[in-house]
């Protein structure tokens, strides 16, 4: 099968990259090769190249789309309509990535948003994404909407990514301790949608590992897996409020997700964050020893 994957030169794109190409012909498209904005540019890349599956993971990410409205809707909206009308125009299926921000974190403590929850983005990056999704429902009909949460993985530096690596390093970080989510690997995000793929049961997704964590949490645990004793992780990881960090994005407080519909189709919910971060810090150990 040919796939299309768009903005792969990000974290979630390079790795549905690395793993499809096992499998799979694989055009990866990083945002020089196409831009999604150009609506043009998207027909004659799609007709010409006939994907079967087409896989958008360009985003402008979350401080950036409040930062710039404008092109945060050019990107995260209308450049998700102009991919899945392209797919429709070939009957290709497409998969929209979104996120955990389309809903406000008022949801009751220890509870999980699942599909049935009504979003409401609090953020400009939330409210984009979401349109995201539904100019990517109205244009096809074979569409996968796949919201994720908090990725980690080797395809790209964020807070999530590198914890381990900075605390491994003696690098002091500053964790927020009051804003909760799930986590997610990125191996386990790719893997879990080549299995919904094979059944090809069109709808929206929450694919995260299972339970939830602050940024804190997440750091602690690097840490730990890391042996780093106790002591030296409370000199390293200094836990602060949301609101210290001043950054330019609101974010909602506590949005962990559950998947019902991947119960429905018989998928077992994805491993507990900590194993799975486990086993990224395990696979990245080559660069830790250096
Ligand atoms: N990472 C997370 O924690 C997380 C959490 C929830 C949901 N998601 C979702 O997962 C998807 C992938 O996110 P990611 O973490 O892989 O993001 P990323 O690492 O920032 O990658 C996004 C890619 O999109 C490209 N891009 C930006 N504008 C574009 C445009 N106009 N046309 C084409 N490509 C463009 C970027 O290229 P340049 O950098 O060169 O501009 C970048 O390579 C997104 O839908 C995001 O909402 C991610």
């Amino acid at each position: 099968m040919k796939v299309a994957i768009i903005g792969a030169g990000g974290l979630v794109g390079k790795e549905f990259t690395r793993h499809f190409s096992n499998e799979h012909e694989v055009l990866p498209l990083t945002h020089n090769d196409l831009d999604v904005t150009d609506a043009q540019a998207v027909t004659r890349i799609i007709l010409d190249e006939r994907p079967a599956l087409i896989i958008n993971c360009a985003v402008l990410g979350v401080d950036a789309c409040e930062l710039d409205p404008q092109s945060a809707w050019a990107v995260n909206a209308v450049g998700a309509g102009h991919l899945a009308k392209a797919a429709a125009s070939i009957d290709a299926d497409i998969v929209q990535l979104s996120t955990n921000y389309v809903f406000d974190g008022q949801v009751a403590s220890n509870s999980f948003y699942t599909v049935e929850d009504v979003p409401n983005p609090i953020n400009v990056y939330g409210q984009t994404k979401l349109a995201g999704e539904r100019a990517v429902k109205i244009a096809s009909t074979r569409c996968f909407i796949v919201r994720t949460s908090w990725v980690f993985g080797a395809g790209k530096e964020n807070f999530f990514s590198g914890a381990h690596r900075n605390l491994y390093a003696g690098n002091k970080i500053r964790a927020i301790k009051d804003v909760w989510a799930s986590s997610t690997y990125a191996r386990d995000l790719v893997l879990r949608f080549s299995e919904i793929l094979i059944l090809r049961h069109y709808g929206t997704y929450h694919v995260v590992n299972s339970d939830r964590c602050s940024y804190y949490d997440f750091a602690l645990e690097a840490g730990r897996v890391l042996k780093i004793a106790d002591s030296e992780l409370k000199r390293l990881i200094e836990p602060v409020d949301l609101c210290a960090l001043q950054l330019i994005a609101n974010r909602p407080r506590y949005t962990p997700m559950h998947c019902i519909v991947s119960e429905e189709i018989g998928l077992a919910p994805l491993r507990n964050w900590r194993r799975a971060l486990a086993e990224y810090i395990q696979d990245d150990a080559c660069h830790l020893n250096r």
